[in-house]
């Protein structure tokens, strides 16, 4: 019999809404090939690595950062064509995302609600449960678009504050329609929608941002996914008014000096290196997706992030296949537990080396997994 340890007096302040709730923690597991956490694994040459090595080396360690990058959110502004006043920066967009669920959470009589088309990235969902908020999960259609009635009945219906869009999303890699998003933002000016554009570099020309969106229109992004996930860099473009709310509740100081200093240079210096690693990655996915799609009965969606979602046949085989590979130091996504994608594993493309890997491992798999085929 498991005893339930005495509750300590100071528990009972704890907020209700962490029970249950999960904790987001990623073994770091030593691998030959990490397909399974959506990076940019191709290696920054060793001369952009020295350059920024000597930008490290004029921090003074012992002094505070700027407690609001002003020099980072100019050159992004720069970039997004809009003044600096708009630009908050977050520790990762998963900084950003609890920023704006907190500004937006309504009061405590009528916390607000969430809407989230589903499946969709964890961290929306997940963040929004610990402050208490509502969240209202609108499926996707079988082909993991968008479905844009059952989005507008539960905004007219919900009327919720805040409407997180990956685009692409993660784990789908789908490319919802630019317009019918667009046209919900007109008709829903009570909602924020936040255009969460993490893997827009693998969709080149289809950024929805413009500045001259309206105010409900967020846009945000992230260094994570072109190469620089080490260095915890999110941010977000926001109407003035809701960026200077997200100002008010974000912690001063939230991004270290280190990362200001190198998410700067390499914007300011290197983003041909950064180009040319993007470029990589999109021929690799080419590769990716030709070898999942050579798997027996296999379904490959199309692919518009540097992940490819491939659906399995039987469905029963996308957890022997990702224990299997894991077992061989190589690591994949199965979300085949996730409502909508029975049978489905989510792959990131790795490099040419980390695709060799996986290429060898299922060519000797095969016959143990389909040994019918
Ligand atoms: C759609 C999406 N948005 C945001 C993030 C978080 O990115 P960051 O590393 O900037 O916190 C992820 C991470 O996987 C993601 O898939």
């Amino acid at each position: 019999m498991t005893e339930t340890p005495p509750q300590r007096p100071w528990e009972r302040h704890l907020r209700p809404s962490l029970r249950g709730l999960t904790t987001y923690d990623v073994p770091q597991v030593v691998a030959l090939a990490r397909l399974h956490a959506n990076e940019c694994p191709e290696p920054w040459p060793e001369a952009v690595m020295e350059d920024l090595a000597a930008a490290i080396a004029e921090i003074d360690l012992g002094r505070y950062p700027d407690s609001s990058p002003r020099r980072l959110r100019a050159r992004l502004a720069a970039l997004h064509r809009c003044p600096p006043e708009r630009v908050v920066l977050g520790n990762g967009s998963d900084e950003i995302i609890a920023l704006l669920l907190t500004v937006l959470s309504g009061d405590n009589e009528r916390p607000s609600t969430i809407l989230l088309p589903s499946p969709t990235f964890v961290m929306y969902g997940h963040s929004a449960h610990a402050l208490g908020l509502r969240t209202l999960e609108v499926p996707l259609r079988p082909d993991l678009e968008l479905d844009p009635a059952a989005m507008r009945s539960a905004l007219r219906e919900h009327s919720p504050a805040l409407c997180f869009l990956a685009r692409p999303n993660n784990p789908t890699s789908s490319l919802w329609d630019g317009a019918i998003i667009l046209d919900l933002m007109a008709e829903f000016p009570a909602t924020v929608f936040v255009i969460d554009e993490a893997y827009i570099a693998y969709a080149p020309g289809e950024s929805l941002w413009d500045e001259e969106r309206p105010a409900n229109y967020v846009h945000m992004g992230t260094l994570s996914k072109v190469g620089l996930a080490a260095i915890r860099l999110g941010y977000c473009v926001a109407d003035p008014t809701l960026a200077a709310a997200l100002d008010q509740v974000r912690p001063p100081y939230n991004i270290p000096e280190p990362t200001a200093v190198l998410a700067d240079r390499i914007l300011e210096r290197h983003s041909d290196v950064q180009a040319t690693m993007i470029r990589q990655t999109l021929t690799n996915r080419e590769r990716l997706v030709r070898i999942l799609a050579d798997l027996p009965n296999a379904h490959v969606f199309p692919a518009h992030a540097n992940i490819v979602l491939a659906r399995l046949d039987p469905p029963a085989v996308a957890p022997r296949l990702r224990a299997a590979l894991a077992a061989r130091g190589i690591l994949i996504k199965d979300v085949s537990k996730i409502t909508g994608l029975a049978g489905c594993v989510r792959v990131s493309v790795g490099t040419s080396a980390e695709l060799d890997l996986l290429e060898e491992a299922i060519i000797e798999l095969r016959g143990q997994l389909w040994p019918a085929a």
